[in-house]
């Protein structure tokens, strides 16, 4: 990535990972994603917010020296995670007079992830401010966007807010701005489903915070820069505050076919009824998928066969997934089959401890469905379809 001018003295010089394909050995990352870093070079100082993952520490570097950067100031770090801060070390290297302004609680976590001397930080509360000359920065704690350390920082003059992981998207494009708001809302929306989403209290209170600001610009940390904010903050709103939707979850997983042959009964009687569906095979699913149906579902019906005894490991696998992100799961419901016994009701049903959703009658049946069992999944369709009309979820 060539750095790229946002505004005269401020300019992006970060990394573009097109061919990333796996974020924490977890998130699947089908479009790359970037590490965006930025210089803003007042009249007496200079910073560089958030540096880049320690891979492409050399197109940093290499953007630094195209711009003739002698001397770096502060280097502020929003967030100590290492695609972030893990070539602080680097920057610190070449440039020793710097100081890395971070949370008081960020210095710690740096020193335990990164190793660095006490001497190298300045520490910034809640609203102090640091002069560049011409330019204030102004630094707000934004707790749990997605650490407890995170903050970001406000660039006042040019209404600049650089907001590190809140509002990003793993999406590499060879733009600065956003290109296709279609294409960045997917890209965002998998991004907060995976990683924002456990934290949606905190972030309505940051969300909350931030109206007080006027912003032009919103540089994330992954992802194009927003040239046109209210287009993020509308999405995040509806994420974080809107009401689930009229919409099931339906991943399954089947062996032989009988639980398949009930999914696809359950999925018909669902939108017969007017209720959206989302169905996954679990042997080929994108989990970033599954991610951005639970942002929106009010119900998850798993579909798992019994084996070993028990729930197929990959139902078990994407039930824990969702009990982590923590949706907005109102019902939950198992349906499938099993062969002559076993415990799957009540591992799947005792793994929902985060979200509690209410847990409606199973429909959990011996051997391939018959009349009765369809029967009892257009009741199960029916009970779902009502209670989501009870609540008003559209
Ligand atoms: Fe992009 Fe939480 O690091």
């Amino acid at each position: 990535m060539k750095r790229m001018q946002i505004k005269p003295g401020i300019d992006a010089v970060g990394a573009i990972d097109w061919d990333r394909r796996l974020f924490d050995s977890l998130i699947p990352l089908p479009d790359g994603t970037s590490y965006n870093s930025y210089l803003v070079r007042g009249s007496e100082k200079t910073a560089l917010i958030d540096t880049v993952d320690p891979p492409m520490d050399m197109v940093l570097t290499g953007n630094l020296d195209d711009l003739k950067v002698d001397r770096i100031d502060y280097v502020i770090c929003n967030h100590a995670e290492q695609d972030h801060a893990g070539s602080i070390p680097l920057i610190l290297d070449l440039y020793p007079e710097a100081k890395v302004v971070c949370t008081p609680k960020c210095k710690g976590m740096l020193i335990d992830l990164l190793h660095l001397d006490e001497g190298v930080f300045m520490t910034v509360n809640d609203g102090d401010t640091l002069s560049l000359g011409n330019k204030t920065f102004e630094f707000i704690h934004a707790p749990w966007v997605h650490w407890p350390e995170t903050m970001v920082c406000y660039l006042r003059e040019d209404k600049i807010l650089f907001s590190c992981d809140f509002f990003g998207s793993h999406l590499a494009q060879s733009a600065l701005y956003v290109q296709d708001e279609c294409q960045v809302y997917e890209s965002a929306k998998r991004y907060f489903g995976e990683i924002m989403m456990p934290f949606r209290a905190n972030i309505k209170k940051n969300m909350e915070r931030l109206k007080a600001y006027s912003m032009e610009v919103i540089a994330p940390s992954h992802g194009p820069v927003y040239d046109r904010p209210q287009f993020i903050l509308d999405a995040y709103r509806s994420w974080v505050y809107d009401e689930p939707r009229n919409m099931v979850l339906l991943p399954y997983v089947s062996m032989h076919g009988s639980t398949r042959e009930m999914v696809d009964h359950m999925a018909g009687a669902l939108i017969e009824r007017g209720v959206n569906v989302r169905q996954f095979d679990l042997t080929v699913a994108d989990p970033g998928k599954i991610a951005i149906a639970l942002v929106d579902s009010a119900t998850l019906v798993l579909g798992t066969c019994t084996v070993l005894g028990g729930a197929h490991p990959l139902a078990a696998n994407v039930v824990f997934l969702a009990n982590a992100l923590r949706p907005n799961l109102k019902f939950a419901g198992i349906i499938g089959s099993f062969g002559w016994g076993g415990r799957t009701i009540e591992q799947i049903t005792g793994m929902l401890t985060n979200i509690k959703p209410e847990v409606l009658p199973p429909v959990y049946i011996k051997g391939s469905p018959a009349e009765a069992d369809f029967a009892a999944l257009d009741a199960l369709a029916e009970t779902i379809a009502q209670k989501h009309r009870e609540n008003g979820y559209k």
